[in-house]
């Protein structure tokens, strides 16, 4: 590497001169040698007529590296245009910090909000704003297929596109799918994207429901299945369904699924598969299965995301004996 070697009382007007020509090397530091100071440069500067008044020369060196400005990024989720923070970020960074490292590291998002909490029966997020525009609906890419959500009308949770990819990638050719409660139809347009499977998408959000429908729209060229946007209470499947109708049942409803157990067992047909996500510790994750679901055979079981400090929202796979 190579430095100006200046003495020390040109060195204020030398270091100008080479920023001016945009020649000092800014990755490393300035150093003192003696009564001379080191200026490191990317290369040899030309001598032009000021910079050829200063006594001064080329020589070979190895200043230090400049330690790069860390920023401290918030664990946050980008989903779209749009970065979320949780309000426990507050406890070790002010709003303000927030937003700054955001911004820097994602010069694109148009929108910052901490996420207060999930409100009511169908778990739509409690935001605040703390930059941008205050629009909380976009589009999010999971695995090159477009879903357009809004976070404030309709539960969405982008840790959840590994998961819509793992059921889809289970799934098959002329299956009966049954998603009780599809939010805005991550599963349900993963499994059609990539099966000529028929899938009931279901929610009882309306606003969950436009936005599956709107999704459907957004993904029609890559859609091969047949997707059935449906809005119903899931405690009412019985009253519109015959028994055994669906091979396959999807139950994202981690808090209260138990609740359920004897409509997943009434619409799955014998050796029907049941997708069962619910919520656990480590130590309890077994005694749920045995409490609730003793019946069903289970063939897997499997951390899907982290939930709150030791507890987690699992998968069971069951299957209809
Ligand atoms: C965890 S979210 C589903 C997330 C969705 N599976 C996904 O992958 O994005 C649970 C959903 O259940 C819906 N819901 C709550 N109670 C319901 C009921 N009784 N019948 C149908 N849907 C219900 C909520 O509106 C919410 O969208």
């Amino acid at each position: 590497m190579k430095c100006i070697e200046v003495p020390k009382k040109y060195a204020e007007r030398t270091i100008k001169l080479l920023r001016a020509l945009r020649i000092m090397d800014n990755e490393h530091i300035i150093t003192r040698k003696d009564d001379h100071v080191l200026i490191p440069v990317k290369k040899e500067p030309p001598m032009n007529n000021e910079l050829s008044s200063i006594p001064m020369r080329l020589i070979i060196c190895s200043p230090p590296v400049k330690k790069k400005k860390e920023v401290k990024v918030p664990a946050h989720d980008i989903i779209g245009d749009i970065a979320v923070v949780r309000e426990n970020v507050l406890e070790y960074m002010s709003r303000e910090e927030i937003v700054e490292a955001l911004r820097t590291t994602y010069p694109r998002i148009r929108t910052i909000y901490l996420k207060k909490g999930t409100e009511g029966v169908f778990r739509v997020a409690e935001l605040e704003l703390l930059w941008g525009v205050d629009d909380p609906s976009t589009i999010h890419k999971e695995y090159g297929l477009r879903l357009k959500v809004d976070l404030r009308r309709a539960y969405y949770n982008p840790r959840l596109s590994e998961e819509h990819r793992r059921i889809a990638e289970n799934a098959g050719d002329g299956e009966s799918i049954f998603d009780l409660f599809a939010g805005i139809g991550g599963f349900a347009i993963h499994i059609a994207s990539l099966h000529k499977a028929t899938v009931l998408m279901n929610d009882l959000n309306p606003y969950a429901v436009r936005l599956g429908v709107e999704n459907i729209l957004l993904n029609k060229k890559r859609i091969k299945g047949t997707i059935i946007p449906l809005r119903i209470d899931a405690r009412l499947a019985l009253k519109y369904f015959r028994t055994e109708s669906f091979d396959r049942v999807i139950a994202n409803i981690p808090r209260s699924t138990h609740l359920f157990e004897k409509i997943y067992w009434y619409l799955l047909r014998s050796k029907g598969m049941l997708h069962l996500y619910f919520l656990s510790s480590i130590s309890e994750r077994d005694e749920f299965i045995k409490r609730y679901f003793a019946r069903w055979k289970l063939t897997g079981i499997r951390k899907v995301i982290d939930y709150a400090p030791y507890v987690f929202i699992w998968r069971a796979d069951l299957v209809k004996p």
